[in-house]
Formats: C-alpha cells, structure tokens, sequence
C-alpha cells in the first residue's frame, strides 16, 4: 500500500504541464483531496462499493475530484486520452509488486526532471 506522492506530483505537475492525475485507491478520500490542491482535475477509484459511495459523499464538496466505482484495471483504460496530460498512480500497490506505482503520459520531451526518474515515475 502507499501514498499519495504529494510533493512529487506538486514538483511534477508544472514541468511536465501535466492536467489531471488519476489516483488508483480513494479509500477515504484523503490522497484524492490532497492532488486537488495541485492539479485541477482529480479521478479516484474505488475498488470497495461501501468505501466509494462513503467517499463519493465526503469529496463532494470538491468538484474538481470525481470518484469512480470499480477495479482500476477495468476503469482506467477507458480515461486513456492523449491528449490530457496525467499523473496515474497506484495507493494499492502492494511491496510485492516491483511496477512503479505512478505513471504518465507526458511527452517524452517532457519527461526528464532527474527527480521522476530517481522516484520511478515512467512513461505508460
Ligand atoms: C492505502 S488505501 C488508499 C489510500 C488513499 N489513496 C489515501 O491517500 O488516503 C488503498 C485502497 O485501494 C483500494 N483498491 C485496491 N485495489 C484496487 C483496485 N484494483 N482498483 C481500485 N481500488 C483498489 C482498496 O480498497 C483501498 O481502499
């Protein structure tokens, strides 16, 4: 499991002029809050129906987030736009899984800071 990588995202989201970031685990909502303060537009998606529907009512109040139901695996292929440059990442990973939990697509051009890199943040 892991967090949001707040200040990461915050260094990132001006270099790589990155719009969105989509957060795989809303849980309570917390990381989905905390990307708001830094890019204008939030996805977060929630495995667990109960935590989803909780979630969804608490970040209500913040309309730049928009919380989605569902496996992540399901639901993240269909937010696949090129044209919107995102931050997608992973709050579930397990310590098991050797992936780099936060991914985008920004142009390649873009995405050198040494910063990304050391902190495994890849193209997807
Ligand atoms: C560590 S918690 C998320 C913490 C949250 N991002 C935060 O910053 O407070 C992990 C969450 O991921 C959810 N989850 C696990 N696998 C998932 C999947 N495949 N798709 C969507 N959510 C998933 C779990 O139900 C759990 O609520």
């Amino acid at each position: 499991m892991g967090n949001v990588p707040i200040d990461l995202a915050a260094e990132l989201r001006p270099l790589l002029n990155l719009e969105r970031a989509v957060e795989t685990g809303t849980y309570q909502g917390n990381g989905a809050r905390r990307l708001a303060e830094v890019f204008p537009s939030v996805i977060t998606i929630e495995l667990a129906q109960e935590l989803h529907q909780q979630a969804a009512e608490n970040l209500a109040d913040t309309p730049a987030i928009e919380a989605r139901p569902g496996d992540s695996r399901q639901v993240i292929p269909g937010l696949v736009d090129a044209s919107i440059p995102t931050l997608c990442g992973s709050t579930a990973t397990g310590a098991a899984d050797p992936r780099p939990a936060w991914r985008t697509n920004a142009p390649s051009s873009a995405r050198s800071p040494r910063s990304a890199r050391a902190a495994g943040v890849t193209a997807s």
